[in-house]
């Protein structure tokens, strides 16, 4: 495995793999990898010849009163689970490698970044768009793989894409979960004893929802109520967002739409903060 912390070795190393005609698989991360990374990488390395992992912190996507600072970081480990699940190439830059000067370019992708977590985090879609076709340019990835745990995240990596002509496969993977439910997160590790047991009442209250619409009657307002209220339960969780909105596009149905009348796919998510920690979650409803 090769570790690069510079622009030009890493640009060195991609071009010998196009020299040798061999396919590239990109995973970009923050580091701090759980097994939710690991899934990407090792279906990366199914698909493609040389899979790629970028572990970067990018302080572009954090607000000020955010966790940019206190970000957890284990280069060793990291180093270690890359090792392990079959990646080929490591690029590990600083802050002034990604950033040697302020960057007067972003990449902002409107309109789907104006609810969940674009609202409650300003800027911080700006951020990812920016590092991500940064790195989408020198890598230049036949394929790049993103978790459905951000499923925003997804969509608006797609429309860049698409919009600007990357010539790259965006490949959407399932979320990983501890055996209780809980998605995988590099920030889980702030949660107390207590609010990691409270916790699970995320991805149990999107497993209710599930089964809630089996009744034909059940309208979008009805829905978010009653997972607003089994979320209230958990004594300490305080809601950010619960919203239900067509995915990939993330517009807002009729509150008042019984859901089955609804064209499909739609994205129930939420964003629920445990003290200081923020976790997110969400499921994909498709019918077909
Ligand atoms: P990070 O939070 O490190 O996540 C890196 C990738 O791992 C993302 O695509 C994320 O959706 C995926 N991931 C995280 N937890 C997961 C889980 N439980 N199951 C499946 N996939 C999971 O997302 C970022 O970093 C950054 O915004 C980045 C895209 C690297 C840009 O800086």
């Amino acid at each position: 495995m090769n570790i690069c912390r510079t622009k030009a070795e890493l640009k060195r190393l991609i071009a010998e793999c196009r020299k040798d005609g061999l396919s590239v698989g990109f995973v970009p991360t923050m580091g701090f990898l759980h097994e939710g990374h690991a899934s990407l990488l090792r279906k990366s390395k199914t698909e493609n010849d040389v899979t790629v992992l970028s572990i970067f912190v990018n302080p572009l996507q954090f607000g000020p009163n955010e966790d940019l600072e206190s970000y957890p970081r284990d280069e060793n480990r990291d180093i270690a689970l890359a090792q392990e699940n079959g990646t080929d190439i490591v690029f590990i830059p600083s802050v002034h490698e990604m950033y040697p000067e302020k960057p007067l370019t972003t990449v902002i992708v409107n309109q789907i970044t104006d609810r969940l977590c674009g609202a409650s985090r300003p800027g911080h879609f700006d951020g990812v768009g920016t590092v991500v076709s940064k790195l989408f340019h020198l890598v230049q990835p036949d394929r790049a793989y993103f978790g459905m745990k951000d499923a925003q995240q997804v969509a608006v990596i797609q429309k860049m894409a698409d919009d600007l002509n990357f010539p790259v496969k965006i490949v959407a993977c399932p979320i990983v979960r501890e055996p209780d439910g809980l998605a995988l997160s590099s920030r889980n590790v702030y949660l107390s004893a207590d609010h990691r047991q409270q916790a699970v009442v995320l991805s149990r209250t999107l497993q209710e929802a599930e089964k809630r619409l089996a009744d034909p009657d059940i309208t979008v307002e009805r829905l978010l109520a009653l997972v607003k209220q089994q979320i209230g339960k958990a004594g300490d969780a305080v809601i950010d967002y619960v919203e239900l909105l067509y995915y990939p596009n993330l517009q807002l149905p009729e509150a008042s739409a019984k859901i089955q009348t609804l064209r499909q796919p739609l994205l129930l998510a939420l964003a629920v903060k445990f003290g200081a920690t923020r976790l997110i979650d969400n499921k994909i409803f498709d019918a077909a």
